[in-house]
């Protein structure tokens, strides 16, 4: 059953807006990230998502698919964003089947709620090595799609990634994902200003807390809105995929052709009260849980 696409998507864009365009996603089966591609496909695109588990990704991209009788959306699971060379295969079939690459999401990233004493240098490399190195190998692979999409439509050639806002602030037990988030903020900047010049386009989306994902679920404990996060926010709500998915329309849309170089961030201006507000988990009850726990035990 398809789902309401203003669940998804504002009703304020033409519905031709995406035809003829491809977008390549890396975590694609994630929440925010097949929520993003579900929009561009409702408004007209095909799409290749890559995940890496195969189940998930491919029944991600058939749900994805209802979004638009007719599209064609790639399901390739068993990729690993830290192996450049099982995205380059997952690029080169998204090339055979679909034609081209007009848009990257990168998207693919590792969490999990770690304090520094516990954090092992494998486990900070862990999720280094995906949201970095992972941006980066999803980007290189595409790069010369991306530049040649320039020849068949000016509004082709854009790249989004995918960040936070932990690093504004710092966060606790968040360490090893503020350090790589800010990598990719600098990774993001840097494409912009390299390939600004050949007409690609290249911006970070920052999402703030985003109702019904897993890291929100894990970081707000069982229910986040009784648990207080969404009165933290400034505009005292959680953000929506939909959130997210219309600020992606608007960086690939032909109104945000001139936007390069920029971190939209879409968080309620959660960030400016919450992070750094929160050394000992007041606001997001899913901090320190074991710790309250083990204490309410006592
Ligand atoms: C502490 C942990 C850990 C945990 C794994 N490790 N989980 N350390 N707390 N909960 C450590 C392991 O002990 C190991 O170190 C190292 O990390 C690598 O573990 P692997 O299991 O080999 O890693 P891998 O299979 O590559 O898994 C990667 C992962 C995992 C990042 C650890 O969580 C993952 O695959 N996540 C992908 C899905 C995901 O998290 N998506 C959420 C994105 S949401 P040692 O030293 O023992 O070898 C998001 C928004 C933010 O980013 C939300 C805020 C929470």
């Amino acid at each position: 059953m398809p789902l309401d696409p203003s669940t998804y998507v504002s009703p304020i864009y033409r519905p031709s807006l995406f035809n003829g365009k491809v977008v390549f996603c890396t975590g694609g089966n994630g929440t925010i990230c097949s929520a993003q591609v579900r929009a561009l496909v409702h408004l007209g695109a095909n799409a290749c998502i890559v995940g890496r588990n195969p189940d998930k990704t491919a029944s991600a991209a058939a749900d994805i698919a209802t979004a638009r009788p007719g599209s064609k959306v790639l399901g390739i699971g068993s990729v690993d964003v830290r192996d450049v060379s099982s995205v380059g295969a997952a690029v080169d079939r998204c090339i055979q089947e679909l034609g081209g690459i007009d848009f990257l999401i990168a998207g693919a990233a590792g969490n999990f709620l770690s304090p520094l004493s516990t954090l092992s240098p494998n486990a900070f490399k862990s999720v280094m090595d995906i949201d970095v190195l992972g941006s980066f190998n999803a980007l290189k692979p595409c790069l010369p799609h991306l530049l040649s999409s320039r020849s068949r439509s000016p509004s082709s050639g854009r790249v989004i990634f995918i960040s936070a806002t932990f690093h504004y602030t710092g966060h606790p037990l968040q360490s090893h994902v503020a350090a790589a988030k800010a990598a990719v903020d600098a990774l993001a900047a840097s494409v912009a200003i390299e390939y600004g010049p050949r007409g690609l386009t290249s911006n970070v989306i920052a999402p703030g807390p985003i109702a019904d994902t897993e890291g929100m679920k894990r970081l707000g404990g069982l229910s986040p809105e009784e648990g207080g996060v969404a009165r933290a926010v400034p505009l005292q709500r959680l953000g929506t995929v939909r959130d997210i998915a219309d600020a992606t329309v608007y960086l690939f849309s032909e109104a945000g052709a001139y936007v390069n170089g920029h971190v939209l961030v879409v968080d309620g201006g959660a960030w400016r009260t919450m992070g750094a507000a929160d050394p000992q988990g007041a606001v997001y009850p899913g901090l320190f849980l074991e710790e309250k726990e083990e204490k309410a035990k006592l």
